[in-house]
């Protein structure tokens, strides 16, 4: 039976299953979900052409737990040894007219310690599979951006799963897990984060005109300063609230202004802040009001901020959470607005969201 296949983070499968299932009905889709916990994937079992109908018409981005999918073609065994190309190309070819031309290839793993062993050979055998798809005239000789894309994912060595996103509505990265660059100089681990933030809910076209330099930025909870260390990357002004220190070599700069003083009091002398991010680990529904407030009062024009999760039903909470500012913005605000979060490789628990008017 075909289905959407879902990457997610292990451990929150329940999650992606209850969200996939939610999302599905609203469009009419009635499926079940096949989980194991700790296997970072999802299969949500539904005929062919609904997968299909999902895969186009529900915007992944609207997806909180899910990374990155694909429409299920096949799911088989290839040989332990020899030939596994073959296996693979029979199934495209098969489904050709279907797919017409397909635009790229990635070969992944869903994101477990287990499957990423194999994450070697998938490097591998992506080069064979690719030329054996171009010599069939399956896929483009070039990468293109408006043909459907094909994903072939190892669960381990033998089983593999064939299937294919659109290119309108998928994440851009192999298993949805964009691959950042360390910065050796940065002041915590963290700063992968918002880095990662920036990346997912920022279109690419845009980072010239809303991360660019001379932009102000407020960094609630700032201390070491990780994420202070992307703004300040992107040339932008930064006042850091924190009791804690922030790192001298960020404060050496001259583009940061550290204020000692509680994230939920503080409040910018002029609304000239473009962007406001808090990582203050703090109750949720805390959280997102104050973060209502500054998009309300216009303190700032985007925001980027943790929400924690809890121990259960983490779908419907997160749920309960955006709907809260949702609302608000709604009737309190001025205009339209986007509202997105996602569970970003670099958070545990905890999801990030993004708020902006337009
Ligand atoms: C997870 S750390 C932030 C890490 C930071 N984003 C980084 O990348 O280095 C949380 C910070 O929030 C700060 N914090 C917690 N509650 C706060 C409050 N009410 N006002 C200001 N800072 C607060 C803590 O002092 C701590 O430094």
């Amino acid at each position: 039976m075909s289905g959407l296949w879902l990457f997610c983070r292990a451990g929150f499968e329940s999650d992606c299953a209850a969200e996939i299932q939610d999302k599905a009905s609203q469009l009419g889709v009635y499926g079940y979900c096949q989980a194991k916990a700790g296997e970072a994937f999802v299969v949500f079992r539904c005929q062919a052409e609904e997968a299909e109908h999902l895969a186009s018409k529900l915007p992944l981005k609207e997806l909180i737990f899910t990374r990155q999918w694909l429409v299920i073609l096949a799911e088989m065994d290839l040989p332990a040894e020899g030939d596994r190309v073959s296996p693979i190309l029979t199934c495209v070819a098969e489904n050709q007219q279907r797919l017409g031309l397909l635009g790229e290839l990635t070969v992944t793993t869903p994101d477990t310690n287990e499957a990423k062993s194999v994450a070697g050979f998938t490097k591998k055998f992506t080069v064979p599979l690719r030329q054996a798809l171009r010599g069939a005239s399956l896929l483009s000789q070039k990468p293109l951006a408006k043909r459907p894309s094909l994903q072939v994912v190892f669960i381990n060595k033998v089983r593999v799963v064939v299937g294919f996103s659109f290119s309108f509505n998928q994440a851009p990265w192999a298993g949805g897990i964009p691959r950042l660059r360390m910065p050796g100089d940065a002041p915590s681990r963290s700063t992968l984060k918002l880095d990662e933030a920036f990346s997912v809910f920022v279109a690419k076209e845009e980072h010239e005109q809303r991360l660019q330099s001379g932009l102000r930025a407020v960094d609630l909870g700032a201390a070491p300063g990780g994420w202070t260390y992307q703004l300040v990357r992107r040339g932008m002004m930064v006042t850091a609230v924190d009791n804690g220190p922030m790192a001298e070599s960020l404060m050496d700069t001259g583009q940061v202004s550290h204020v000692r003083e509680d994230g939920f009091r503080y409040l910018p002398k002029k609304r000239n802040v473009h962007w406001l991010v808090c990582d203050m680990v703090e109750k949720p529904a805390r959280v997102g009001e104050l973060m209502t407030e500054w998009l309300l009062q216009d303190y700032c024009k985007e925001a980027i901020f943790n929400l924690k999760l809890p121990m259960k039903q983490r779908y419907l909470a997160v749920n309960e959470y955006l709907q809260h500012i949702k609302e608000q913005l709604q009737n309190e605000g001025h205009g339209r607005f986007e509202l997105q979060a996602k569970q970003l490789y670099h958070d545990r628990e905890e999801v990030t969201v993004h708020a902006r008017w337009l």
